[in-house]
């Protein structure tokens, strides 16, 4: 049975944020947004892959003039056993030097990856760079980094769901869910985006 099926008919997974609650939170954080960047003309650049869900409802939440880009970075997803070593897979296209960029992130667990993204993209001069992550696992923090909007914060347990993979698979299941520690043991815990 495919993990997908498993969890919807074996319930596999315990739902941690349903859709409602992910929806209304999102509209919390699109207004906050619209009200920072009015007149600013940002650019958004989009985490990938996780963050492709949560930041097509955010732009939709907000009203401003604003680009999109994305950037796919590498990293040891939910591992204890992190390395901290991140890279670009794919660079974003835009040049930001004297923009404003807000980076959207699916979700901080180390805080290694915004850190990397902070010296990175702050290296090019943008007239801003902000932050804001549809989740935060503040137990899970190696790295101290400032995440200027976070949607929720969440215990250290991995989760599935809303853009949120396994092994590349269960971004399209549409809550949030806390996986089965058994389930999750069944696989290894290193993963691309
Ligand atoms: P960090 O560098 O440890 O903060 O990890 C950030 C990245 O790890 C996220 O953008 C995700 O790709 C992945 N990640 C961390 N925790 C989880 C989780 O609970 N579920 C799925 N992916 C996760």
């Amino acid at each position: 049975m495919s993990e997908f099926k498993k969890v919807v008919y074996n319930e596999k997974f315990r739902v941690l944020l349903n859709r409602e609650q992910i929806e209304s939170r999102i509209k919390e954080l699109g207004r906050e947004i619209t009200r920072e960047y009015e007149d600013k003309n940002p650019i958004m650049v989009g985490v990938l892959n996780g963050a492709f869900i949560f930041m097509a409802d955010l732009i939709r939440y907000t009203e401003l003039d604003m680009e999109i880009d994305f950037i796919k970075i590498s990293s040891y997803g939910n591992s204890k056993k992190s390395t901290g070593k991140v890279r670009i897979l794919k660079d974003m296209d835009a040049e930001i030097k004297g923009r404003h960029v807000l980076v959207v992130e699916d979700i901080v667990d180390t805080g290694l990856s915004i850190k990397y993204l902070m010296d990175r993209l702050g290296a090019r001069q943008p007239a801003s760079l902000k932050f804001v992550s549809l989740l935060f696992k503040p137990e899970s923090v190696i790295e101290k980094v400032h995440i200027d909007h976070i949607g929720f914060e969440i215990p250290s347990s991995f989760v599935v769901g809303y853009g949120l993979d396994h092994q590349q698979i269960l971004r399209n299941l549409p809550a949030i869910y806390v996986m089965d520690e058994q389930t999750k043991r069944k696989k290894t815990t290193y993963h691309d985006r």
